[in-house]
């Protein structure tokens, strides 16, 4: 892969429902444009030393918002300009979205049709508290459609969105570049 270095003045921010891709992207983008990536669920996992779903089962969901926000708050004011994939989630709970909007131009909205992230979730579902009681792809469909239908508000103040159907990594990742601004 041809490498380019990029400067940036602000974040890259993807966001988007479990399984869209964002940390795959983000990585992609982060290799291909020589920056540094930071997935908000690792960088949560890395500091309380505890995994996502250990983070649910044992303190709550309330508490997991929380504790996310605290690091999405910590990550946004990093000083290094970084590209940051966030939780499905983090966008929609308090006033993070507008948090995530006043820190960059650069917010990315991926978005995937309830189809093909309900096969891909249901194949990855013990990784995801959220989901991993669903017990058919019918019940995932019907689970990740309505889901999303109540996230889509928070999903579509992104200042710009991409839409990944039939599109690789490769493809969405160079697509993204285009549109930020440096
Ligand atoms: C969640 C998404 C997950 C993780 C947690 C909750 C959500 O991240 O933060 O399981 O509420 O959508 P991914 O979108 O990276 O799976």
């Amino acid at each position: 892969m041809e490498k380019h270095s990029l400067t940036i003045n602000s974040h890259i921010i993807l966001i988007g429902y479990m399984g869209c891709g964002k940390s795959s992207v983000a990585k992609y983008i982060a290799n291909f444009a020589d920056l540094k990536h930071i997935d908000l669920d690792e960088y949560i996992v890395n500091k309380e030393s505890r995994s996502i779903s250990d983070i649910f089962n044992l303190s709550g969901e309330l508490e997991f918002r929380k504790i996310e926000r605290a690091y999405l708050i910590e990550l946004l004011n990093s000083r290094e300009k970084l590209i940051l994939s966030l939780g499905g989630g983090t966008p929609c709970y308090y006033d993070n979205i507008n948090l995530i909007l006043n820190s960059t131009k650069n917010v990315c909205f991926i978005n995937t049709p309830n189809n093909v992230l309900s096969k891909r979730l249901f194949k990855e579902k013990s990784k995801r508290p959220l989901l991993n009681s669903i017990d058919s792809e019918n019940k995932m469909l019907e689970y990740v459609s309505k889901h999303l239908f109540e996230r889509m508000p928070f999903y579509n103040k992104a200042c710009f969105k991409i839409n990944s159907k039939e599109k690789n990594i490769s493809e969405i990742s160079r697509e993204i570049l285009k549109m930020i601004s440096l």
